[in-house]
């Protein structure tokens, strides 16, 4: 270790968060100090793996110590917004997982609080850090799809069956950073339809279907669901030029254009209708990386140079602000909900 290491604490090292442990653990210039989780089984296995590390079941002893400069809370979604409001009045950078807390208002509360004190607050928006979401925008910014007209997203498997969530908070954050990345606009509103089915006491949604509105009469739809035959990750986007997929489940075609369109005659009449363009299909080269070593290492960048990342608390709060109203349209039989009310 060096004096120039930033250090840095883990707080969740569950099943996703132990993905954390092992990225910093193994990251040049970073000090992994401490990680803690209030599972005993949980940081019996962390000491086993990483000896070096100080296994804690209590956060405020990580951030007494003056040689931890950033905090990582990648516990469930209930204690994000008190471990890291604890976490940015201690004077630490913070790192949340996806979502950052499960109201705007406390999403808020966080991103004014990074503000006021100068400190880093990113969310865990995983796919924004993806090479094939990275070239995607690139060539929307191009204006290769001409003018982006709309897109949809599906997020299916059978499993991971959530208890303390629905399958719309736990899904589709991953969608709807995506949509408000690709699009560049906050939704205005929410429409959103869902079925209970497997746990129905507890009125847990198993798959949702939500339309976002999106200023300049765009569309983006998502379709989440833990209870669907087909593993598939995918997001199509229709530009009014060329059409393009985002498959991430397909090992060696993740991004792929299509030329294909459909064009209006300069005067429409009923008789000439419009003109259908199907040209070639390119699958762009992409350099792979994986995307949660390249979020992990920009959030250690932005500690370093103090420049906002990518993935902003800010933008972690316009996607609570949609599952927000998001989940207030499920409850309210797909009424389409305002995301500023
Ligand atoms: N970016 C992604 O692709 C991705 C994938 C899966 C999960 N996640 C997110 O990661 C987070 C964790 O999900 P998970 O699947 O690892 O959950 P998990 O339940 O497997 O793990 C959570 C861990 O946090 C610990 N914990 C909870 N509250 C704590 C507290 N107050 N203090 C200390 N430890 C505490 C628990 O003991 C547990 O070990 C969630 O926000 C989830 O949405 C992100």
């Amino acid at each position: 270790m060096s004096t120039n290491d930033i250090g840095l604490a883990i707080v969740g090292a569950g099943g996703w968060g132990k993905n954390h442990v092992r990225v910093f653990a193994s990251m040049p210039g970073v000090s992994l100090k401490y990680v803690c989780d209030k599972s005993e089984k949980v940081r019996e296995a962390v000491g086993r793996t990483y000896p070096n590390v100080q296994v804690i079941d209590d956060l405020s002893i990580a951030l007494s110590d003056p040689s931890v400069h950033g905090v990582v809370v990648a516990t469930d979604a209930r204690s994000h917004h008190p471990l890291a409001l604890a976490a940015l009045r201690a004077g630490k950078d913070v790192f949340v997982e996806k979502p950052l807390t499960l109201s705007a208002a406390t999403s808020a509360e966080l991103c004014d609080l990074a503000d006021t004190q100068n400190r880093i607050l990113m969310v865990g928006h995983l796919l924004l850090y993806h090479p094939a979401v990275e070239l995607l925008r690139s060539i929307i910014d191009s204006g290769e799809l001409g003018e982006v007209l709309y897109l949809y997203a599906e997020r299916l498997n059978l499993g991971v069956v959530r208890r303390d969530e629905n399958a719309w908070w736990s899904l589709a954050p991953h969608d709807v950073s995506l949509a408000h990345y690709l699009l560049g606009a906050d939704a205005t509103s929410v429409s959103a339809s869902g079925g209970v089915f497997l746990q129905r006491e507890a009125g847990i949604e198993d798959v949702v279907f939500a339309t976002l509105d999106i200023p300049g009469g765009r569309l983006a739809h998502v379709h989440v669901s833990w209870l669907d035959p087909h593993k598939t990750r995918r997001l199509t986007v229709v530009g009014s030029k060329k059409m393009a997929v985002f498959d991430d489940g397909s090992a060696d075609q993740k991004l792929a254009l299509f030329d294909k369109g459909v064009e209006p005659p300069p005067s429409l009449t009923y008789a000439e209708g419009v003109r259908v363009r199907t040209g070639d299909i390119r699958i762009p080269a992409l350099r792979m990386a994986e995307p949660l070593g390249r979020e992990c290492e920009a959030f250690i960048k932005a500690i370093r140079t103090r420049e906002a990342p990518l993935a902003t608390g800010r933008s972690g709060l316009a996607v609570v602000k949609v599952l927000e109203a998001g989940a207030r349209s499920l409850s309210e039989q797909g009424r389409r909900v305002s995301t500023s009310s």
